[in-house]
């Protein structure tokens, strides 16, 4: 059987002093989409930050299709992880808001200086799967809805073809209007054989996208499945994720 496209095995992090994440342990297989949850300060973003060698791992390993990144056993440097073809869309976004989106996409593009340079056929993908993008091109990113705003960020990210993109809460803060339309358009991006580990905390963001997932609490992975199975049971949800208002 293929291995998963990313594995952490065991994996320590340390932030100076502190003592973040304690032995995260969980898979990210090639072409779907794996969801990461659990409560604020679980240690989410501090995980994906290690897969991309912004902290470097303490103990245990990090492995992108069977190579270590992180560890002992190699601990590559961040410009070399993203070379490898992982893509970070972290929480802040990363955007250039005095800039036009067209601008901002250009800046991602490590292979064209110019517009002309992209390639046509990846950015009408893009425009096909984030319409919004085409028609703000020439606006200063700044000027975009929080929507839209992510919705460019995770283009920015996917402007060349990627093997793994890693995105920090997508939906932070955006209206459930809003958080549909992100939903569609990641929804089109699932088809595209993208590899994602997708943080989030809205579950019903998880539920439409995940088809796996792992639960983080105080700093390790307390249950990871596939998503279906969290999704259908309400006592797995009461138990690790704190769902418990009989909500929808
Ligand atoms: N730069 C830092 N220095 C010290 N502690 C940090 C740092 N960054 C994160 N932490 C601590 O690590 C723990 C995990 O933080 P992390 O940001 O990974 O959580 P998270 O699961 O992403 O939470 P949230 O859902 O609120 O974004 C928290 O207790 C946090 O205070
Ligand atoms: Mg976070």
């Amino acid at each position: 059987m293929k291995s998963p496209l990313l594995q952490l095995n065991g994996v320590h992090t340390h932030i100076g002093a502190y003592h973040i994440l304690h032995g995260v342990d969980f898979d990210v297989p090639a072409g779907k989409v794996t969801m990461l949850l659990g409560r604020n300060g679980a240690g989410k973003t501090t995980t994906l930050r290690t897969i991309m060698g912004l902290w470097p791992v303490s103990r245990g390993s990090v492995l992108f299709d069977d190579q270590p990144i992180g560890g002992s056993q190699g601990q590559l440097r961040t410009p070399d992880i993203a070379q490898l073809g992982i893509a970070y869309v972290p929480e802040s976004m990363g955007i250039f808001a005095d800039l036009t989106v067209r601008e901002n996409l250009l800046l991602a593009a490590r292979k064209a200086r110019t517009v002309e340079q992209m390639d046509t056929h990846r950015l009408e993908w893009l425009f096909g799967h984030f319409p919004a993008l085409k028609k703000f091109w020439l606006y200063p990113a700044g000027k975009l809805s929080g929507g839209q705003k992510q919705m460019l960020a995770i283009a920015r990210a996917m402007v060349e073809p990627r093997r793994l993109l890693l995105i920090d809460e997508p939906s932070k803060g955006l209206a459930p209007a809003i958080v549909q339309n992100l939903i569609a358009a990641l929804r089109g991006l699932k088809s595209s054989d993208t590899t994602v580990l997708l943080v989030e905390q809205n579950f019903e963001v998880a539920r439409a996208l995940g088809d796996r997932v792992a639960v983080m609490d105080n700093g390790r992975v307390v249950y990871s499945g596939a998503m279906a199975t969290l999704a259908g049971d309400r006592g797995l949800q009461e138990k690790f994720l704190g769902l418990s208002l009989g909500g929808h």
